[in-house]
């Protein structure tokens, strides 16, 4: 699965900066990004983004949606790349934020039954608590690796329906 490689116009490992300014000008546009210095990009009308950032969670991320995808309360993975394994990238499907009243209610839930259960839930009004129980346990047994499922950037929809997907479960 290689639909992300090295732009060819870069013959030697691209920093992640030049990878991002050399797809930005092949109409790539940025639709996101992160604190950690993450770039989300997208090129109108296509179904996929990319997602470029330094390799560490990230690539906890990709190895878990190879493990247990495809599922729909993950993104499809299209493709990824680690051309030097100091930055990764992937091609993932684009989702749309949480609404306001999304928001207000994964809120009430993940905290008001799945945290105050302590990673147990007694209800599922989402349909994730099966795969959010995956990604708990992934997140305790990989030394580092923490939840960050709180945050509504997070968990995002998948358009046309109101399916949650954690979009980036991992910190
Ligand atoms: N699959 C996607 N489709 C559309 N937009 C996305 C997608 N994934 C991420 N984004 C956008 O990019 C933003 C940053 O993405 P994400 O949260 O995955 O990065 P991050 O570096 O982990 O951010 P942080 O460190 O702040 O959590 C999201 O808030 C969202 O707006
Ligand atoms: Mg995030």
């Amino acid at each position: 699965m290689h639909i992300l490689s090295p732009p060819p116009a870069l013959k030697t490992t691209p920093k992640l900066y030049e990878v991002v300014d050399h797809l930005i000008k092949r109409g790539w546009r940025p639709i996101g990004s992160g604190q950690t210095g993450t770039y989300v990009l997208g090129r109108p009308g296509r179904r996929g983004i990319l997602k470029l950032g330094t390799f560490g969670v990230m690539n906890n991320f990709i190895a878990f949606l190879r493990a247990n995808g495809p599922n729909v309360a993950l993104p499809a993975l299209f493709g990824a790349t680690s051309p030097d394994h100091l930055w990764i990238g992937f091609y993932c499907e684009r989702l749309q934020p949480m609404t306001h009243t999304q928001v207000a209610a994964w809120e009430e839930w993940i905290v008001g039954d799945w945290q105050a259960n302590r990673g147990v839930a007694v209800t599922d009004p989402f349909g994730v608590a099966e795969m959010l129980g995956r990604l708990h346990k992934t997140a305790i047994a990989t030394p580092g690796l923490g939840l960050d499922v709180c945050n509504p950037d997070n968990v995002m929809v998948r358009p046309g329906t109101c399916q949650l997907v954690f979009s980036d479960p991992f910190v």
